[in-house]
């Protein structure tokens, strides 16, 4: 039996709703049909704009518990004692395709984890590479439109990947990356997570450390190879959600340890990398994995809308004890997720249940707005007041940068071991021979359906100054394919 009686949005009870009301059998129908008008008029605005990056993602709950001591490095409170758990939403996703676009494919994976902490929410909003392709936030909106559909063709084009590429030299390590055995994940929960920018920690003593985070799969990691993908991406394009939903479903919860790289904050000058160039790795061997703690997710969102699609995650949430580094990508960042969530979301995003803090309450002079719920009772929306409003805490919330020159379109600080091909080189000398045969033959796949001769050799160029022999067999299975 049936629990509820139908009802319009107003609640009035729903006397029919297989036949529209009509001007008499085969008749036309009338305007008076309130349950009719409703439900086609609120189908017509089920959408939202999608997201212009990440569209494409899952989501599930779950928590981070802290195994090791790091308050020597940071005050944020959710990490300061070892078994505390904090409540967790995470969303992974695939980067270019559109929300209908499949998942096995070649694509960095997002993975970002809004922890809800006692201090507000801390969001980590990284990827499944340490590395990225750019490291000027300039940059973003041309290479994420050389990646995504031709406005003309309307699909995606060999030619403006590859072109975008051979101006950018700075993205052959990531390219390397991405070619390479990790660039397709067999599944979200096969996979590791990284911050991939360098953040600053700061201890109770207000001293500051640079921080890199590394989330580990317990899972394992597995990937695909472009023919399986291409196989799987046309049986079950929704192979990533599919896994992860059936799994927490099965009560198989997937894990994950946290690692960071800490780097003293008076080391940063004197690196042989520039510690904040988004296109470098800070080798293990310098700063060693640290362990931190445990993210696991156990409960799958009941409504994929509500809780995924409208969720907002920004790299600017911080937390007490932790905060940005003077990376200009993550600079650029701190503007442009916020700034989308106000479009995508309207400017009251953060009361959806998914975004607003579970652990801490708002209290703020912010009011209005579209669909605004009013959380601040009678309160003055203005301060100073003298109505025992909330006050600010002068405290800032990490530690102070020390700057020095002149304001200008400056390039990044090059340190002695900088330059856009060493840690691609690097990368490709740590590979067997089968992983060196398929990135090889994973590149040359891409670049031989490009139709500009310039624009391959270009992008050989690039391969060539990372290692001689990585340049020589991309630039053998391309002339191969474009003989055949
Ligand atoms: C300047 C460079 C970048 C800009 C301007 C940028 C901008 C954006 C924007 C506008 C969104 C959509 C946000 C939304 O509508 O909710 C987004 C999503 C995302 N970006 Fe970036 N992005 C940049 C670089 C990066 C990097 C380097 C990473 C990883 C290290 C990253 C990871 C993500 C993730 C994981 C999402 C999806 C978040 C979610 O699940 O909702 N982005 N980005």
């Amino acid at each position: 039996m049936p629990k509820h009686t139908l009802t319009t949005e107003s609640g009035a009870p729903v006397a029919d709703n297989q036949n529209s009301a009509a001007a008499g059998v085969g008749g036309p129908l009338l305007l008076q049909d309130q349950h009719l008008l409703e439900k086609l008029a609120r189908f017509n605005r089920e959408r939202i704009p999608e997201r212009v990056v990440h569209a494409r993602g899952s989501g599930a709950y779950g928590h981070f518990e802290v195994t090791d001591d790091v308050t020597g490095y940071t005050r944020a409170a959710f990490l300061d004692t070892i078994g505390k758990r904090t409540e967790v939403f995470a969303r992974f996703s695939t980067v270019a395709d559109s929300l209908g676009g499949a998942d096995a494919v070649r694509d960095p994976r997002g993975f970002a984890v809004k922890f809800y902490t006692s201090e507000g929410n801390y969001d980590l909003v990284g990827n499944n590479t340490p590395v990225f392709f750019i490291k000027d936030p300039i940059k973003f909106p041309d290479f994420i439109h050389s990646q995504k559909r031709d406005p003309f063709t309307g699909k995606q084009e060999p030619d403006n990947v590859w072109d975008f590429w051979a101006h950018t030299p700075e993205a052959t390590h990531q390219v390397t990356w991405l070619m390479g055995d990790r660039g397709i994940p067999a599944s979200y929960r096969h996979m590791n997570g990284y911050g991939s920018h360098t953040y600053q920690w700061t201890n109770t003593a207000g001293q500051a450390f640079f921080v890199k985070y590394h989330f580990k799969t317990n899972q394992g990691i597995r990937c695909l190879s472009s023919e399986q993908a291409a196989q799987l991406a046309g049986t079950d394009p929704n192979s990533h959600q599919t896994d992860l939903l059936q799994a927490i479903e099965r009560g198989v919860h997937p894990s994950w340890t946290l690692y960071v790289q800490i780097m003293p904050a008076a080391d940063a000058d004197g690196y042989r990398f520039n510690p904040f160039d988004l296109t470098k790795v800070w080798p293990h061997t310098d700063y060693p994995l640290q362990r931190v703690g445990r993210l696991v997710l156990d409960r799958n969102p009941d409504n994929v809308f509500a809780e995924v699609e409208q969720a907002a995650f920004s790299p600017n949430n911080f937390v007490p004890g932790i905060g940005p580094s003077p990376d200009k990508m993550l600079q650029g960042r701190l503007f442009a997720y916020a700034d989308a969530h106000r479009y995508r979301l309207g400017v009251n995003h953060t009361h959806l249940p998914v975004n607003a803090p579970k652990a801490t309450d708002v209290h703020n002079y912010g009011r209005d707005g579209l669909m605004a719920l009013n959380k601040a009772g009678r309160a003055k929306n203005y301060e100073p007041n003298s109505y025992d409003g909330p006050v600010q805490t002068g405290q800032p919330l990490s530690a102070p940068l020390t700057v020095t020159g002149h304001t200008g379109t400056h390039p990044a600080p090059e340190h002695t071991k900088d330059d856009d091909f060493y840690q691609a080189g690097e990368l490709y000398r740590l590979m067997s021979e089968d992983e060196k045969h398929r990135l090889t033959a994973n590149i040359a796949g891409g670049l031989a359906q490009v139709s500009r001769d310039d624009v391959i050799e270009k992008n050989l160029a690039h391969f060539h100054a990372a290692d001689p022999d990585y340049g020589k067999r991309v630039e053998q299975a391309v002339r191969e394919l474009r003989d055949n």
